[in-house]
């Protein structure tokens, strides 16, 4: 921990610092776990700050809530660096690298405008999670590339 990190936002005394994100992904990273700040929780997002590990990376800190691995392994699709960081009274009493999930479902949207997991129809999505990308279980549509722009609205 820098002092540069810490003039940019303040430590917290409970909940989840997620840390190490690929730059520029907070906000996806928030979107994937369903957080848009209307519950009134404290969060901060920090973005493209300099990291020696990462070049940049952002950090994203939610107050008074304590995240599950089954929550953030999610988020290896697009920030495989994460590191999840439980805070209590303002110690680290959990540091854990984020795990990639064997399958991943109601969280992407698959691009086949004929998947009978699409819009308007009542089958949440699931995808199988590959080295290199996801695929469908349903209609074996594989996406490598910006998975991203693929997170389902919540
Ligand atoms: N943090 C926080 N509030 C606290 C304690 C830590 O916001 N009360 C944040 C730190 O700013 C850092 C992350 O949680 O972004 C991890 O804290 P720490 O383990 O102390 O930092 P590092 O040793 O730099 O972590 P790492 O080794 O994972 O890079
Ligand atoms: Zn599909």
């Amino acid at each position: 921990m820098t002092d540069d990190q810490s003039l940019r936002v303040s430590k917290i005394e409970n909940g989840t610092v997620i840390d190490h994100i690929t730059g520029g992904q907070a906000l996806n990273v928030l979107a994937i776990l369903g957080i848009d700040g209307t519950d009134g929780e404290p969060i901060s997002i920090v973005m493209n700050i300099p990291s020696d590990r990462l070049g940049r990376k952002d950090i994203v800190k939610v107050e008074g809530r304590e995240l599950s691995e089954e929550e953030v392994d999610v988020l290896s699709l697009i920030a495989p660096a994460a590191t999840i960081n439980i805070i209590r009274a303002y110690d680290v009493v959990e540091k854990h690298r984020v795990t990639s999930p064997d399958a991943v479902s109601g969280v992407l949207e698959c691009p086949n405008h004929n998947c009978i997991t699409t819009e308007n129809e009542p089958v949440e999505s699931h995808f199988e999670v590959l080295e290199d990308g996801v695929r469908c279980t349903y209609c074996d549509t594989i996406i490598r590339e910006d998975l991203a722009a693929h997170i389902l609205a919540t």
